[in-house]
């Protein structure tokens, strides 16, 4: 099998964790792809799961994946294109499974440390992305299920000071909002983050591990949160999820890849390395199932201002109805409640952003009955103008605080892309 040298000398240089046994072990091919070219490229990739040379949706005539697009519609073989102005994993359409999982890196990191992760994984993941197993691979048939997976890699506010440039104002822990948080420091701010999606939760179990392996000692793992959102199709495509509290969830969003993309990407505005780029809020929100039980529909549809069943807004008919802040009932009173999470969380403007949130239902802790929430993932180009204000006005007043409780918060920026030969942060790490 051949390789690309960055990867090769990084390898060689003794990469913990990195088994001389894995590099001579792995010789077997993942897919037809490695069979066709031992160092297949993206077009080979391509053309090798369309079979006899046709273009597939998502690929462009001569069969190079187009950024964006899913590549090659098909159980289990579906996938993104790895390389692009932009990381996936952001403005595509949300997979049903998602493992996000946050690194320290060890003290006397430095620049070359750094670049030595971003080469290993920046391989990993374009070999996991397009269904070949990673170097070290030893379940490559597990890799060859891609399920539209995307690895997404941010990164938090050490980072950019260990490159040697300036941080940005907004890549830090956000301010406290001692009304509602009750944070943990288990789900805090991390180093590194990996943004782990796919359409099978083996897929994404596999990659996790897969990247964490080849990682090896220049980092360690603070935390995992796992999530999951609706996987069939009884919600149609494009329409969003339901939360735990069988609310319609991500509903109202930016047009993050026409008129609103620079609310989402980091423009010229930005320092070169992050162009292309953007940032995640990641929020842990315990909601309290039980409390939720004893409220009545009434209750529940007015914390939100839309109803349960359809998703629309209590002023309208349909999901996709504009809430009208301004109607009021018979006897004056607003009929979107003074303090519904919808008319307090609603940002014009710059106060928007991309909401990708995933449900969690994990094992029960110390004598508790439930453990679920969201994992309410936020995106944009800059937190402290576009997200921070709407999270300051939830704070402040929203029904639904009665029954949800931040209980982890961290802030990475989201890389720009990798083009053709270049590795994630290769602007950073200059
Ligand atoms: C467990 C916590 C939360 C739940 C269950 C929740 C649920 C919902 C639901 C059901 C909607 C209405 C449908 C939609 O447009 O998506 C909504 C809207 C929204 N939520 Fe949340 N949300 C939570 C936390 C947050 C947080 C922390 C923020 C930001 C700081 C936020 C920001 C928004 C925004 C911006 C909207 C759209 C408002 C508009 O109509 O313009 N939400 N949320």
């Amino acid at each position: 099998m051949r390789e690309t040298p960055p990867r090769r000398a990084v390898i060689l240089s003794g990469l913990g964790g990195m088994a001389a046994a894995g590099l001579t072990s792995v010789t077997a091919c993942s897919t037809q792809a490695d069979v066709a070219d031992g160092a297949a490229t993206s077009a080979d990739v391509a053309q090798a799961r369309t079979g006899a040379g046709g273009a597939a949706s998502g690929t462009s005539a001569d069969g190079t994946p187009v950024a964006g697009k899913v590549c090659v519609p098909g159980p289990g073989t579906a996938y993104r294109p790895f390389r692009g102005e932009h990381q996936a994993g952001v403005d595509d359409e949300p997979q049903p499974y998602v493992a996000f999982v946050a690194f320290t890196l060890p003290d006397g990191t430095d620049k070359e440390a750094l670049r030595r992760l971003m080469t290993v994984w920046t391989d990993d993941i374009e070999r996991l992305m397009s269904g070949r197993g990673t170097l070290t691979d030893q379940e490559p048939e597990l890799a060859a299920v891609t399920a539209r997976l995307t690895v997404t890699l941010g990164i938090g506010p050490r980072v950019p000071a260990l490159a040697g440039v300036q941080v940005q104002a907004w890549l830090a822990p956000l301010p406290a909002f001692p009304s509602i948080d009750r944070l943990d420091d288990r789900w805090g701010q991390g180093d590194v983050l990996l943004q782990i999606c796919a359409d099978s939760p083996t897929t994404v179990a596999h990659a996790q591990r897969r990247l964490i392996t080849s990682a090896g000692e220049l980092v360690t793992v603070q935390w995992i949160q796992r999530g999951f959102r609706e996987p069939f199709s009884g919600i149609p495509s494009g329409v969003p999820m339901r939360n735990l509290f069988g609310q319609v969830d991500g509903t109202v969003q930016p047009d993050a890849r026409g008129v609103d993309a620079s609310l989402i990407w980091a423009g010229n505005e930005a320092p070169d390395w992050m162009r292309g780029g953007s940032s995640l809020v990641l929020r842990r929100i315990a909601m309290d199932l039980e409390k939720w039980d004893r409220a009545d529909r009434l209750s529940r549809e007015n914390a939100i201002g839309r109803r349960l069943d359809s998703g629309a807004p209590l002023t309208g008919t349909d999901l996709n109805d504009t809430p009208d802040l301004d109607a009021v009932d018979a006897l004056g009173f607003h009929r979107i409640d003074e303090a519904a999470h919808v008319r307090r969380a609603h940002g014009s403007g710059v106060e928007r952003f991309l909401r990708r949130p995933y449900s969690y239902d994990d094992p029960p802790e110390s004598g508790a009955r439930v453990n679920s929430g969201l994992l309410f993932a936020a995106y944009c180009t800059d937190p402290v103008r576009q997200f921070i204000p709407v999270q300051r006005r939830l704070a402040e007043k929203d029904l639904l605080n009665l029954w949800t409780t931040p209980i982890g918060s961290a802030v990475f920026a989201i890389l720009p892309g990798a083009g053709d030969g270049e590795i994630l942060g290769q602007r950073l790490l200059a």
